[in-house]
């Protein structure tokens, strides 16, 4: 059986609403997003203010819709804040958690990111849980030790989850992201081989998948095709425009 591919666009604060409508009307338009082959899986992270627009513009589509973060808590006085409950409320499919952008610039930590992955699971909404470590850290010989230290945080959780939900580990370094550089075909590798001996034990193992992100574009796939145990893509800046997005989803 051929395996599902992953494709994830992570709009970020990139777009205006008058961008957004654009990109949905040229995917209603297409053939590839409006149906897909079988194991082709779309997905649009959209702000929280163009998430209900999103949904409700793409459910003709086989796109699927998720949001770019959630709240820690399940409700009450959080300002500025949006609960799982809300994204559920939308028919989300997914939620991405623990972007290094938001740990950098928000400063959530392991622990913080951790209620957000059980909160999801709950929720039966996909986490798209995103780990990665710094140029700084990967020179001095830690990349394994600092992805192992923020994927702790879920362990429990991970271990006594019996749902069906998908698990998404989207491995992104830092360094990689936005910057146009891909990490060595051999350092990759090594990476997704220690991540897959991380899961393999657990009982829900078959629901984990592992994504790559960070200046995805398509002519990066050529190269990330060789890596073993990459189900799909995150994918910044190349999702924004339409047909480049198309591009990567084609190119596999
Ligand atoms: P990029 O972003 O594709 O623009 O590098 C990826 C991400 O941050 O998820």
């Amino acid at each position: 059986m051929k395996k599902i591919r992953y494709y994830f666009a992570n709009w970020k604060m990139f777009q205006s609403f008058s961008a957004v409508k654009k990109f949905t009307k040229q995917a209603l338009r297409d053939d590839l997003f409006l149906h897909p082959d079988k194991n082709t899986y779309i997905g649009i992270a959209a702000s929280y203010e163009h998430l209900y627009y999103v949904e409700q513009k793409l459910k003709k589509s086989a796109v699927h819709v998720g949001a770019q973060d959630c709240s820690n808590v399940i409700a009450g006085p959080y300002t500025g804040q949006v609960s799982v409950q809300s994204l559920s409320e939308l028919n989300l499919s997914f939620c991405i958690i623990g972007h290094s952008e938001v740990r950098q610039y928000l400063g959530q930590s392991n622990e913080l990111i951790a209620l957000k992955f059980k909160l999801l699971l709950a929720a039966n909404i996909s986490p798209i849980f995103c780990i990665g470590q710094t140029l700084a850290q990967q020179q001095a010989g830690f990349t394994c030790q600092v992805l192992f230290d923020q994927l702790e945080a879920i362990l429990d959780t991970l271990s006594s989850y019996h749902g069906t939900t998908k698990i998404f580990i989207a491995y992104e370094p830092i360094y990689a992201i936005g910057s146009g550089i891909l990490p060595k075909t051999e350092e990759l590798q090594e990476v997704f081989s220690f991540l897959q001996s991380l899961f393999v034990q657990l009982p829900i193992a078959k629901n984990v998948m592992f994504l790559y992100g960070g200046s995805v574009c398509d002519a990066a796939l050529p190269q990330l095709a060789e890596i073993k145990g990459i189900s799909g893509f995150l994918i910044g800046k190349a999702s924004i425009d339409f047909q480049e997005l198309k591009k990567i989803v084609e190119s596999k």
